[in-house]
């Protein structure tokens, strides 16, 4: 197989279905001598974290290629570049917009716009500005008041030149990952920290939301939710249980306070010490209307019940990816079918799908057919979803290019595009043509 191939008259075959592309500032970007340090600058900088001892200072060296790279973006011929404001670059110290910062991404901006190209805009993508972790990053609820006037400065600078914003990026990693079990930055470890970060992230996102609605009302507004969806072992009650509680605690956790203004039931079972301070007003704040919602997807996870921990993820299986991640697409619709049927969703675009593979480059082509299956399976399975009911109007391939895979350095690679981060050189893979062939044959 070298194409994507979809059903005759598939919705995702209509020229209104968005097709796009994604990165994020600290993974792409580089040209770290222009801003703040980040929390990911001193993860990195810390011993056993990042698995091949990399750093983004240069990483796909963005800050100086972009506009080669928007060349490579309009070659896709892609409708929208979803990409992320590093809040450290254009922020000073003293929470003043950096004009230089603020440069860089309105030519970025200005570019796409006369290309045609909707730019999809994060504000946050995890990399907080270090001196914000100095104070206590996401645990002080001081920060999320920093990011809502962060978020104010930049929309008025920003002007219209953007289609939509997402508040967050998956806060679900910022708050477990980086505060819970310290995988990703700033690397903190304990129960008690985890639903804390959360709570602080979602009073956030409602702040921002609220900034949103009064300097961007044209703009789609909304947030970028992770899901990894929870299979049971066994239809044991031990083991339907356990995994139950997980989906609550790692899925449920932040959308249901979003549409549902709560958090899901299990919140009354995490001792007193271990559960978010949640203050008047914030619930309202959290749940105010969005209007869209942005999920990313690329695994499932079995679990079984564990007698101390509730809950223990199986490794898996099955065929997977360079990232050990199961591939089973059955698992993308069926997600998106039941968050359909448990809540009142605004439309939905995928944010982020795709795969990091083993690649290999060969005379100037990347046959990336492991890669280019998983988009056939995975867009198809956003197509099933939509047969269903669910309303989705859009689709981000993770990732335009090969870059810095937080944890991971620079070892995995999600691109459609290759890297090559000697000479910077980009080619677009097999997978990454194909790509451009669905998308120019709509
Ligand atoms: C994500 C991240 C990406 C990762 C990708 C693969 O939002 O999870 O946006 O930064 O690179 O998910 O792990």
């Amino acid at each position: 197989m070298t194409k994507l191939s979809l059903p005759p008259h598939s919705p995702l075959l209509s020229k209104n279905f968005v097709y796009g592309v994604a990165t994020a500032s600290f993974q792409i970007e580089g040209g770290s001598q222009d801003r703040l340090p980040c929390i990911w600058d001193t993860f990195c900088d810390t011993p056993n974290k990042i698995v091949d001892s990399s750093d983004g200072h240069t990483a796909c060296d963005h800050y100086n290629l972009w506009r080669d790279d928007i060349d490579l973006i309009e070659s896709l011929g892609v409708d929208a570049y979803r990409l992320s404001i590093s809040w450290p670059r254009v922020m000073t110290q003293d929470a003043k917009l950096n004009p230089v910062g603020v440069k860089f991404y309105t030519d970025i901006l200005d570019e796409l716009k006369r290309r045609n190209i909707k730019a999809f805009v994060t504000l946050y993508h995890w990399d907080l500005p270090q001196h914000l972790e100095d104070e206590g990053g996401w645990l002080n609820r001081q920060t999320a008041y920093a990011f809502e006037h962060y978020v104010n400065l930049i929309t008025k600078a920003f002007g219209d030149r953007v289609h939509s914003y997402a508040t967050l990026n998956e806060p679900f990693c910022s708050a477990f990952l980086g505060y819970e079990i310290g995988i990703h930055a700033p690397g903190k470890v304990g129960k008690e920290y985890g639903r804390k970060a959360a709570h602080h992230l979602l009073l956030a996102h409602g702040l921002a939301m609220s900034v949103l609605k009064q300097n961007s009302p044209n703009t789609l507004n909304g947030i970028v939710l992770n899901f990894t969806p929870c299979y049971s072992l066994t239809q044991s009650d031990e083991d339907l249980k356990a995994t139950a509680f997980a989906d609550d605690y790692l899925n449920q956790w932040y959308i249901k306070p979003i549409i549902d203004a709560q958090y899901p039931d299990i919140i009354n079972q995490l001792p007193l010490n271990h559960q978010p301070e949640i203050l008047e007003g914030d619930m309202e704040l959290i749940s105010q209307s969005i209007d869209y919602l942005g999920i990313n997807f690329y695994t499932r996870q079995v679990y079984k019940a564990h007698p101390t921990d509730i809950y223990e993820p199986i490794a898996p299986t099955g065929p997977l990816t360079d990232m050990g991640w199961e591939i089973y697409p059955q698992s993308f619709t069926d997600l998106l079918v039941s968050l359909n049927k448990t809540y009142t969703l605004p439309p939905i675009y995928i944010t982020e799908n795709g795969a990091a593979m083993p690649d290999t480059y060969n005379n100037g082509e990347v046959n990336d057919l492991d890669r280019l299956s998983y988009y056939n399976t995975h867009l198809n399975a956003v197509h099933n979803a939509i047969e269903q009911g669910v309303v989705i109007h859009g689709y981000f391939a993770w990732s335009l290019m090969d870059n810095f895979e937080w944890a991971e350095g620079y070892l995995k690679r999600f691109g459609i595009v290759y890297v090559d981060y000697k000479t910077q050189q980009r080619t677009i893979k097999n997978s990454g043509l194909a790509y451009k062939e669905l998308i120019s044959k709509r």
